[in-house]
């Protein structure tokens, strides 16, 4: 049986990472593509000869021709320019979805049966802009951001706790941005949920309140950190998390952004909500009871989203 064949279209810091841990978990053979010449056939060779030492075997392919991408049963989507100083978002959302139309129409023509998962920012106009743009289904086509940002409020609570972050499980909603909602209510500790920790007096509502708005700020503060770039260790993880499940018909339970018919009270848009992954895609948005709270911060979210994807031309279906 061929192994499957994952295509990254972007080859930067996000890219490359998605590259080296799929070789680790011989999830497939591995297609780099980028505009940059000669960029992703060095790191196809690097990774190649890293290879050996791991004891994995994956084809690395570097290049710049989207015909490489052919049948491609995984597609994951970074490419895009970084926001610079001095430039405003709606700057960046031109620049780049002019970008995620030209991957889209090369992901109809090249591997029309592909699952699609989008990385790239502004994440949730991008998303619903690559699926309108291929014409693919919406179960096939979806964005990462609520694994990256459940993930990032996992390690925090554990941090918080002095606990493994194994036993740390979490769940966030809404779009990629300031207003996500970590759901408290669904985070907990083994199975404790979190409220229950401040009752046992592990933590405090306070405590809480700070490790949420890190977890919303998360990204900013490595941005902050970094000075040239933005997080690619966890995104990437958090990506390959997605495809695995795709690959492997798992069908984790991740909260993805995901295309909305009606769940939530949401229609024809994407935004993050809990999801099954499986050999059919997204196979089933999970709908979650919210309280009244929760469905306010949530509303909010998906206007934000809404906004976004309005400022996109032909972004919508
Ligand atoms: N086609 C293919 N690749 C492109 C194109 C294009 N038209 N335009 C730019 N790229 C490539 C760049 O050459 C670069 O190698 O996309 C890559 C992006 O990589 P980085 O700049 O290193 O960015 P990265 O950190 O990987 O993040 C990628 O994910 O989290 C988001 O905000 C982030 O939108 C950004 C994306």
């Amino acid at each position: 049986m061929p192994r499957p064949k994952i295509a990254l279209v972007g080859s930067g810091a996000i890219g490359a990472t998605l590259a080296h841990i799929s070789g680790i978990k011989e999830l497939g053979d591995v297609v780099l593509f980028d505009i940059v010449e000669g960029m992703p056939q060095g790191k196809a060779l690097d990774l190649s000869q890293l290879s050996p030492v791991e004891g994995f075997d994956t084809k690395y392919t570097g290049t710049q021709d989207y015909s490489a991408m052919k049948d491609a049963d995984v597609v994951i989507v970074t490419a895009g320019v970084p926001r610079k100083p001095g430039m405003s978002r709606d700057d960046l959302l031109a620049i780049n979805a002019k970008i995620i139309r030209e991957v889209a129409t090369n992901i109809k023509t090249f591997c029309p049966n592909a699952f699609v998962i989008c990385i790239t920012n502004p994440l949730d106009a991008m998303v619903q802009l690559l699926q309108s743009a291929s014409g693919l289904p919406t179960n096939k086509v979806c964005g990462m951001a609520g694994v990256l940002d459940a993930s990032r409020f996992r390690y925090f609570i554990a941090e918080k706790l002095n606990v493994s972050v194994e036993d740390v499980s979490a769940l966030v909603m809404g779009g990629h941005g300031d207003t996500m909602v970590p759901l408290v209510r669904y985070t907990t500790v083994a199975g404790i949920p979190l409220p229950d920790l401040v009752s046992m007096g592990w933590l405090t509502q306070e405590d809480i309140d700070k490790l949420v708005e890190r977890t919303r700020f998360g990204g900013g503060e490595i941005v902050q950190l970094l000075k040239t770039g933005s997080a690619f260790y966890a995104p990437a993880a958090s990506a390959i998390a997605m495809a695995e499940s795709y690959l492997r018909d798992k069908k984790r339970l991740l909260p993805c952004a995901a295309y909305l018919t009606g769940q939530y009270g949401v229609n024809g848009f994407y935004c993050g909500v809990p999801c099954i992954i499986g050999k059919d895609g997204v196979e089933k948005v999970v709908e979650l009871k919210l309280t009244a709270e929760e469905d306010k911060m949530f509303r909010q979210s998906v206007e934000s989203v809404r906004q976004l994807v309005e400022a996109t031309p032909n972004a919508r279906l």
